[in-house]
């Protein structure tokens, strides 16, 4: 039998998300802040987070997909949809749900860079830094947690839970 164990609560979440909104907006109160969210799994991190941060913001997002998971360990991420916007008056933040490989938030950060933005952070919910392939080392980190496959939030399991709206793993009933 699977059963849930909630990992982080919606109060928990409620909590980090606007601590982080409230450094982001100390730290970019004279920028001009541009958010990039990286669909699907961090919309609803990003549609909690850009309420958390009073002033202006412009929002864009991006549609990645990595192949590296399965048999794939060249690490390749794909980039499923674009935006399209001269990037060169802006302060630029990639934000994603959870940094594990380092993959996805690495090549994303190098193709806005090669865009020239004013200046270039990026800002995860969750970082697994014990399941790095790349260096990467992220701006602005919510939870640092172990190597756990975690669901909710945003994040999916088979494409399922994104609509969860706290953050949990699966157990087998054995493993308690
Ligand atoms: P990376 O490229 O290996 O760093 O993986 C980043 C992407 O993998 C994230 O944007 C998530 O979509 C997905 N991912 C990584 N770990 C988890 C997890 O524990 N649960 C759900 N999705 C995950
Ligand atoms: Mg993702």
């Amino acid at each position: 039998m699977r059963e849930r164990q909630i990992l982080f609560s919606r109060q928990q979440i409620e909590a980090k998300v606007k601590q982080l909104g409230e450094q982001i907006a100390r730290d970019y109160h004279d920028k001009n802040l541009l958010v990039v969210g990286l669909l699907k799994g961090s919309f609803v991190f990003v549609a909690d987070l850009m309420r958390a941060i009073d002033q202006k913001i412009v929002i864009e997002f991006m549609t990645t997909s990595s192949y590296h998971d399965a048999e794939d360990s060249t690490g390749r991420v794909e980039i499923v949809q674009d935006f399209n916007r001269d990037l060169s008056d802006f302060d630029v933040l990639i934000v994603d749900d959870i940094i594990d490989s380092g993959l996805t938030m690495k090549s994303v950060y190098e193709l806005i860079r090669s865009r020239h933005p004013k200046s270039l952070k990026t800002c995860a919910l969750l970082d697994k830094p014990s399941r790095r392939k790349v260096e990467f080392e992220c701006d602005y980190v919510g939870f640092t947690i172990e190597d756990l496959f975690i669901v909710g939030y945003g994040l999916n399991y088979g494409d399922y839970y994104r609509n969860v709206d706290h953050i949990f793993v699966f157990v087998e009933e054995n493993e308690k």
